[in-house]
């Protein structure tokens, strides 16, 4: 049997990304105002893929505070990307404009106030990368106007996908023949819960 550390949890939490002074003011304001953000480790995961795919056209569906829109910007910054993000609560879609502005990235991150479900079909794209984070019982609506406006290789991370109200999306993405798709439950500090899924698909 593989040689595992003894307490892995403990192991991966002692290596929790650095932040900035504005993504932990983001943190602590969601906190208190339960506000649910991503946390430092898809944070960082979502920088990680923005940069390694050098995704130029980014779709964020789910602002809140743009905590991981800041994420998304930072990591497509150098191939000069730019993220849309979307974001139905007008007093939520404004402070995220300050926060993005604040990360310096207003050129690169624009906030638009809309519904998910009512814009998606409007979005020409095509888009290299989307992070889906809205209402989870509207994954799978989304899903079905994604796959004409991500592009061929593009990337669909869907975040909280061990919700109960994710399942109809999950269901759908396993066996939708324009998607190959993997589900990951992971540990995810300051994250939904500790332990939650995420789905990482690929457009065919
Ligand atoms: C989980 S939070 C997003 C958190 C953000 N991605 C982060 O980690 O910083 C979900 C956000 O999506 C918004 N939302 C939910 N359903 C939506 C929809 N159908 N259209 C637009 N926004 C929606 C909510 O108002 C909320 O601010």
């Amino acid at each position: 049997m593989a040689d595992i550390v003894e307490n892995p949890e403990a192991y991966f939490r002692a290596m929790m990304p650095e932040r900035d002074s504005l993504l932990r003011a983001l943190e602590a304001e969601a906190e208190s105002e339960s506000i649910p953000i991503v946390g430092p480790v898809v944070g960082e995961l979502l920088f990680v893929l923005a940069r390694a795919t050098q995704a130029k056209n980014i779709l964020e569906l789910g602002t809140a505070t743009g905590y991981s829109a800041i994420y998304l910007g930072r990591g497509c910054e150098p191939a000069e990307g730019r993220v849309l993000s979307l974001e139905y609560d007008a007093e939520l879609a404004e402070r995220a404009r300050k926060n993005i502005a604040l990360a310096n990235l207003s050129q690169t991150v624009s906030v638009f106030e809309a519904n998910v479900i009512e814009a998606l079909p409007e979005l020409a794209g095509p888009y290299d990368f989307v992070f889906m984070d809205i209402e989870k019982q509207d994954y799978g609506v989304a899903l079905g106007h994604l796959e004409a406006i991500v592009r061929p290789g593009g990337l669909l991370i869907a975040d909280n996908t061990a919700f109960k109200d994710a399942d109809a999306f999950n269901q759908a993405i396993f066996s939708a023949p324009g998607w190959q798709s993997v589900q990951i439950l992971a540990y995810l500090p300051m994250h939904s819960g500790l332990h939650d899924g995420l789905c990482f698909a690929v457009r065919l």
